[in-house]
């Protein structure tokens, strides 16, 4: 990673869907923006960006590759076999942390529909990724309605990322849909950049000039914790 131009980047956006049958599933109500965003900038930087995204009503960027998922596990199976091509890895989907037990194949009627429902955990794409990684630096977001930092911050090293990207939901006009946002992002050796209230696109560009910038300096990795 000598050259910014060389950088492949993989990206993951939007939302994972976990249907129960035909006509239902859980989901979150995240857009995408903030990850084409994202690979809009990145492309601007000179990288080569891979798209991983779920259901979105979004255009990827002109020079970018799309790859549509719908569930989480789509989502895995796909950013695995992208992993070890890439430099950078920036999971800014909001995948689905449940999915129903059962999937049923015609759907239910509500007469019959039992009114609890069976759930598993979804597998986490990232920790999955990090464990395998040979020279990929991993960035990880982290949607927070309340104590952003303290949980952002236990996210990175749960997860051993290098960096996270915090943000807030739950606040009108921010977060998931919103247009704007305010981020935080978190290193593992304690720094925190704070990236005040503005649009998606003017954010996605000043967080990828300052990753760039952290990578250019510092080599692979962003620190040590
Ligand atoms: N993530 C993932 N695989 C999952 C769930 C989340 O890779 N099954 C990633 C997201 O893409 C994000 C990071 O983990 O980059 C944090 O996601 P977030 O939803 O904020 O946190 P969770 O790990 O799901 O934990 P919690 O829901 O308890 O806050």
């Amino acid at each position: 990673m000598s050259n910014a131009s060389t950088i492949r980047c993989l990206i993951t956006a939007g939302p994972t869907r976990e249907y129960l049958d035909p006509a239902r599933f859980l989901s979150n109500p995240s857009t995408g923006k903030m990850g084409f965003a994202i690979a809009e900038a990145a492309l601007e930087m000179g990288w080569t960006v891979d798209l991983v995204a779920g259901p979105v009503d979004l255009q990827e960027p002109d020079g970018s590759i799309l790859y549509p998922v719908t569930s989480a596990d789509e989502m895995l199976q796909q950013v695995d076999a992208l992993f070890d091509a890439c430099d950078l890895l920036i999971m800014t989907a909001a995948v689905a942390d449940f999915r129903p037990v059962e999937r049923l194949p015609q759907k239910e009627k509500k007469a019959e529909a039992a009114l609890n429902l069976a759930l598993q955990p979804t597998v986490d794409i990232l920790k999955t990724m990090v464990q395998r990684r040979a020279q990929q630096v991993v960035v990880g977001f982290a949607a927070e309605s309340e104590r952003v930092l303290e949980h952002a911050k236990q996210k990175l090293l749960e997860k051993d990322l290098d960096w996270i990207v915090a943000n807030q939901i739950g606040q009108p006009g921010t977060g998931f849909a919103g247009e704007q946002n305010e981020l935080w992002v978190l290193a593992r050796d304690g720094s925190c950049h704070h990236l005040a209230l503005a649009s998606k696109r003017a954010l996605a560009g000043q967080l990828v000039a300052y990753l760039s910038a952290d990578l250019q300096g510092h080599g692979m990795r962003a620190g040590s914790v």
